[in-house]
């Protein structure tokens, strides 16, 4: 059976028959005046019959700044200051009076006697007292940079890969005088297949099909008698570029939605913190390492933080100093209000979930209370493939009579599960404000790995007891870094790229959850 083409497919064969050269989709398109789509789509028919297939290719372009374009309009500084010189047969000059003859902006001006003396075209000498500018050449044809700069005229865009040695010198001399600009983007190159470069086109039949039923097709009746072209879905269509919700957020939001699935409600703290809800009333005593400045960015402005009532400090300082009532003989050293005065950016949202305990004092109503955090920290650390120094916590508390080490195992279970994690195993560990501690890791079957994820515990009566909160009432509480699911859930294993944005990522990112 002869070969069935469309007419634009055929010309588009002939074209690409007739060019020996690389044709760069793009380019070919311009140069026909048709659409890009509509190109591609002929080429995926060539590509179907066997007669062609095209490459990405990267390519590094380069083009003109405004200030380069504008270069390119009026010529470079030195070309318009040795223009004036010629015009009035100046041999030389009073560099001021030079400046002010030549009406360019200062800067420009000195940038223009720079590469005239570059161009060996001036020389400048304060010889006689005055600082004076002397011709010295006899021609000022054009140089090289010149020429080059005149290839932008054609083409906007060059491609960095078809210049020359000499070329890229000058690219290399804009780049320096900020005259151009670099960009990289993905290139298709259209080839023939053997096939393609022997058949000869007038054996191929014109296929009339039709891709889209106009209104004078449908008033014409002309449609019912149309051959209508199928499409082929599985075909990559142009790549859209619209704006869409980050993946860090999204992952937010869903981990906002486990957390409202098991009956928690979200709670913001200050970002500014007190040390005191940072450190102090999580019975962190303020000799304790983790407050040393390595750690912890403290603040100048505001320096102080306003601390809550007298009745709360005083029970905090006494735990501190003597266990207070909470059965404990606390750390045994005096208590400073000052330390705890100071501000810092939080290192952990348990400074949040501490500021509700502290509420529950007020509002003790001894209902269960569920609630969780997800929001921004900042530590001291060097920034790294596995470490940031802002990022993001999430954490979640529960207040209730009689909850125990079950019930948390049982919450955590049901919490990572639901974040896709089927099964969990916790160890003893240490945080100075919980007592049981448990480190608790997931298993990830991607991986088939064990990975820790994040520390959980019951608060210590040292830390709840100041607060009201007493026998049988606890606290359960686990916490954990955001980017650290992130980094599994997109599989990237470098945690600053959710914050440095790579576009190519993002672009492939869905644009629905
Ligand atoms: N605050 C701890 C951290 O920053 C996590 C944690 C929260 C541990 C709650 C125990 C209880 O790593």
């Amino acid at each position: 059976m002869k070969m069935r083409l469309k007419k634009q497919v055929i010309d588009i064969l002939k074209i690409l028959q007739e060019k020996n050269e690389q044709i760069i989709a793009s380019e070919l398109a311009e140069e026909l005046d048709i659409d890009y789509i509509v190109l591609m789509s002929a080429i995926n028919e060539l590509i179907d019959n066997s007669l062609g297939y095209f490459e990405e290719k990267e390519i590094f372009q380069v083009s003109l700044t405004e200030e380069g374009l504008k270069y390119l309009k009026n010529g470079l500084p030195e070309r318009q200051l040795i223009t004036i010189l010629e015009q009035d047969e100046i041999k030389e000059i009073d560099l001021q009076d030079f400046l002010e003859k030549s009406t360019l902006e200062k800067s420009l001006f000195y940038i223009g006697i720079a590469n005239l003396k570059k161009n060996r075209w001036i020389a400048q000498s304060k010889a006689s007292g005055e600082n004076k500018v002397f011709i010295i050449a006899e021609e000022f044809p054009k140089t090289d940079l010149e020429v080059f700069i005149e290839k932008f005229r054609a083409h906007p865009n060059l491609n960095v890969e078809g210049l020359s040695t000499q070329e890229l010198e000058q690219v290399d001399i804009l780049n320096k005088r900020k005259l151009i600009n670099k960009t990289q983007k993905t290139q298709r190159i259209i080839y023939l297949t053997e096939k393609g470069k022997k058949i000869d086109v007038n054996q191929i039949k014109e296929l009339e099909q039709v891709s889209k039923i106009t209104s004078e097709m449908l008033t014409s009746d002309a449609w019912k008698k149309a051959e209508l072209k199928p499409f082929d879905v599985s075909k990559p269509g142009p790549l859209l570029k619209a704006g869409k919700i980050h993946p860090i957020i999204n992952l937010i939001n869903e981990i906002r939605e486990v957390f409202l699935s098991m009956g928690f409600t979200e709670i913001r703290g200050p970002i500014v913190e007190s040390a005191f809800f940072n450190f102090d009333a999580l019975f962190q005593p303020q000799d304790h390492p983790a407050r040393e400045l390595q750690d912890t960015f403290y603040l100048n402005n505001p320096k102080e933080a306003k601390l809550p009532e007298k009745k709360l400090i005083t029970a905090v300082k006494n735990t501190h100093e003597n266990g207070g009532d909470s059965g404990s003989i606390g750390w045994r050293y005096n208590w400073e209000e000052k330390v705890a005065k100071q501000t810092v950016l939080r290192t952990h949202t348990t400074a949040t979930t501490i500021r509700r305990l502290a509420q529950y004092y007020y509002e003790n109503g001894k209902k269960p209370i569920k609630v969780f955090s997800v929001d921004r920290v900042f530590r001291n650390e060097r920034v790294d493939k596995s470490h940031l120094a802002e990022f993001t916590q999430i954490e979640g508390i529960v207040i209730d009579d009689n909850v125990n080490l079950c019930d948390l195992i049982g919450l955590l279970s049901e919490f990572y599960q639901k974040l896709g994690f089927s099964k969990i195993v916790t160890r003893p560990g240490f945080f100075p404000y919980t007592e049981p501690s448990m480190e608790v890791s997931v298993y990830y079957d991607k991986l088939g790995e064990w990975l820790e994820m994040g520390g959980s515990g019951i608060f210590r009566p040292e830390v709840t007891y100041p607060f009201g909160i007493k026998e049988p009432t606890r606290v359960l509480a686990w916490g954990q870094g955001l980017e650290r699911i992130a980094m599994l859930y997109y599989n990237r294993n470098d945690i600053r790229d959710f914050y440095v944005n790579p576009i190519k990522w993002l672009r492939h990112q869905s644009y629905l959850k």
